[in-house]
C-alpha cells in the first residue's frame, strides 16, 4: 500500500469543537483511515477550548501580521488526532459556538476567519511544514471551500484537493467585496469562479476547484444534481457530475458502544437486549414520562432546524397520544420550535418529555432507551443518530431522503434484514401513519426484536467506508494534477 497524506480542514473536531454531525465525521476518519495507511492531519482553528485541549502544541510558523493581526500554526494532538491549529486570536478567541455570537448571529467577520483558514491549507499543501507535505487536500463544507481556489488560483505545483458536502444548505455566501481583502484575484469574480448570485460563495469555490467532490450518501450525490436538491448548485454539479461521488458516513464504534458506554445506566450487548428496559425507565424519569415498559418511548435527538421535519413531528403529536405512545425530545435550534415543543410538553405531562440543549450524555441514553428513533428530515444528506440507533437497539423511523434511504432497510421492502420505518413524502400525514404502523409492530414482541436484531448486525462503523475515502486518494494521486 503506497502511503498517503491527506491534510483534513475542518472548522469543528470532535471531541475538541462539535455543533453537529461535521465534527464527528472530522473526529472519526482519521482514526478509521490509519489502517488503510492513509496518514491524515486535520488543520482547525485555535477556539478557546482548542487551545485549552491540544497538548504538546508546537510553533511551526509564525505571521506578525495575518489577516489584520498576528497568528501562529502550530502542530500538537488530542485523543490520538494528529492536528495543526491556526491561532490567530484577533479571528478565534471566542467563546462559545463557532460560527455565531451569543446571540445567534452569525460573527460579521465570518468571511475573513474561513477564508484564513483556507489560506494556510494552501500553504501547508505547497509545502509551508516540511515534515507534512500533503499529497491530497481534504476540504469540509463551505469554511474550507477556499483551500481548493486558493490552490488553483496560486497557479504553482499543487496537491490533489477533495471537497466534502456535508450540508448543500450551508453556502459561505458574502459580499464580493470581500475577494479584496483574502488574497483572491479580481478575476476569480467570475461565474466560473466564485461569483453567486452577485456576490460570492465559499462553497462555489470549493465545488469549481476541488478535483473531487464528494457528498455523504449516494442517494444526496443525487439530489444535489437537482434544481431542487442543489440548492442553487444543481446545475454546477450536473456539470461536474464526472467527479462527484457519494461516500456514506459512519459512526465511532466505540464512542458509540452500549457495551461499554460510561453515559448510559445499564451497558448492554446484543445478548441481552433486556437490560434496554432499565436504560428506559431511567429515561422516562429524566423527561418526566411516566414509567411504563409498555408505551412505546420515542426518541429525537436534534438540531431543531427546518431541515429536520420536526415541525412535522409536532403536529402528529395528537397520533402519539392516541396511539398510548411517548415522546422524549433533546435539541436546540430555532427558538419558535424550541417554545412549541416545550409547551406540547407542559400540555402533555407524562407523555411528551422535552429538554432544550445539547447534552451528549442525555443523547446515549435516548439511544439506549427509546423503543424506536425518529428522524422526519425534508433532506438528510447522511444523518449520523439513526445509524447510533441500530447500534444501541432503537429501532429509526426516518424519512425517505438522502443517507436515511441509504441506511435504513424498511419493514414494507419484505426483507429479512429489514431495520426500521421509512415514510414519504415527508408530510405529517405519511409520517403520523408510519408512527401507528410501528406500533403495531412494536406490540408484536417477535417482529419488533427482529428489527432490533438486523439494526445491530447492520455495519455502521467506519471502517470500510474510510477505504472508499483511501481509493478516493490514491486514485487521484495516480492521476496527479500539476
Ligand atoms: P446534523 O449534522 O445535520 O446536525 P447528524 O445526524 O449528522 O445531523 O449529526 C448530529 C450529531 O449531533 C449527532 O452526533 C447527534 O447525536 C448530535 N446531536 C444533535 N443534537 C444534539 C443535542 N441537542 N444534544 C446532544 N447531541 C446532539
Ligand atoms: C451535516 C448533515 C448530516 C450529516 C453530517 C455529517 O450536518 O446535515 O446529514 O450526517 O453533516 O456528514
Amino acid at each position: 500500500m503506497t502511503p498517503v497524506r491527506v491534510l483534513a480542514v475542518a472548522s469543528e473536531v470532535y471531541p475538541i469543537v462539535k455543533t453537529g454531525g461535521l465534527a464527528d465525521v472530522a473526529g472519526a476518519l482519521p482514526l478509521a483511515l490509519k489502517a488503510h495507511g492513509v496518514e491524515m492531519r486535520t488543520l482547525m482553528p485555535g477556539y478557546p477550548d482548542v487551545m485549552r485541549l491540544v497538548s504538546g502544541a508546537e510553533e511551526v510558523w509564525r505571521w506578525p501580521d495575518y489577516f489584520g493581526g498576528p497568528g501562529r500554526l502550530l502542530a500538537g494532538s488530542h485523543d490520538g488526532l494528529e492536528l495543526f491549529v491556526l491561532d490567530v486570536p484577533h479571528l478565534y478567541a471566542r467563546p462559545g459556538n463557532p460560527y455565531v455570537t451569543n446571540d445567534g448571529v452569525d460573527w460579521p467577520d465570518n468571511g475573513v476567519r474561513f477564508a484564513a483558514l483556507s489560506r494556510v491549507a494552501a500553504d501547508i499543501g505547497h509545502g509551508l511544514v516540511p515534515a507534512f507535505v500533503p499529497d491530497v487536500v481534504h476540504a469540509h463544507d463551505w469554511q474550507a471551500g477556499l483551500a481548493p481556489a486558493y490552490l488553483h488560483y496560486d497557479g504553482r505545483p499543487r496537491p490533489a484537493t477533495v471537497i466534502t458536502i456535508h450540508n448543500m444548505a450551508y453556502q459561505g455566501k458574502f459580499a464580493s467585496e470581500l475577494i479584496g481583502s483574502i488574497g483572491l484575484p479580481w478575476s476569480s469574480y467570475d461565474v466560473s469562479g466564485l461569483e453567486y448570485f452577485g456576490g460570492i460563495s465559499f462553497l462555489k469555490a470549493g465545488l469549481q476547484f476541488a478535483d473531487r467532490i464528494t457528498t455523504v450518501s449516494p442517494t444526496y450525490a443525487h439530489e444535489i444534481q437537482s434544481d431542487e436538491g442543489g440548492m442553487g448548485f444543481g446545475g454546477l454539479l450536473r456539470a461536474r457530475s464526472h467527479v462527484l461521488s457519494g461516500i456514506l458516513n459512519g459512526i465511532d464504534t466505540e464512542v458509540w458502544n452500549p457495551q461499554t458506554d460510561p453515559h448510559i445506566a445499564y451497558r448492554f450487548g446484543t445478548d441481552d437486549l433486556t437490560f434496554r428496559a432499565a436504560n428506559k425507565a431511567v429515561l422516562q424519569q429524566q423527561f418526566n414520562l411516566d414509567s411504563s415498559d409498555e408505551a412505546p418511548l420515542l426518541g429525537v435527538i436534534s438540531r431543531l432546524s427546518w431541515q429536520k421535519g420536526l415541525d412535522l413531528l409536532l403536529e402528529a403529536i395528537p397520533t402519539i397520544l392516541a396511539e398510548g405512545m411517548q415522546l422524549a425530545l433533546l435539541g436546540s435550534g430555532e427558538r419558535d420550535l424550541q417554545e412549541r415543543y416545550q409547551a406540547a410538553a407542559r400540555a402533555n405531562p407524562g407523555r411528551i418529555g422535552v429538554v432544550i440543549g445539547y447534552d451528549e450524555i442525555l443523547a446515549h441514553l435516548i439511544q439506549a432507551g427509546s423503543d424506536a428513533l425518529i428522524v422526519p428530515s425534508r433532506f438528510e444528506p447522511c444523518g449520523l443518530t439513526q445509524l447510533c440507533a441500530l447500534r444501541y437497539g432503537a429501532v429509526p423511523i426516518v424519512s425517505r431522503v438522502g443517507g436515511l434511504e441509504d441506511t435504513i432497510v424498511d419493514v414494507g421492502e419484505a426483507r429479512r434484514d429489514a431495520t426500521g420505518f421509512k415514510f414519504g413524502p415527508v408530510t405529517a400525514e405519511a409520517l403520523a401513519w408510519t408512527l401507528r404502523k410501528a406500533n403495531t409492530a412494536f406490540h408484536s414482541k417477535a417482529a419488533w426484536r427482529r428489527l432490533q436484531l438486523n439494526g445491530l448486525a447492520t455495519d455502521v462503523s467506519w471502517r470500510n467506508r474510510a477505504g472508499d475515502y483511501a481509493a478516493l486518494y490514491r486514485g487521484l494521486m495516480a492521476s496527479r494534477p500539476v
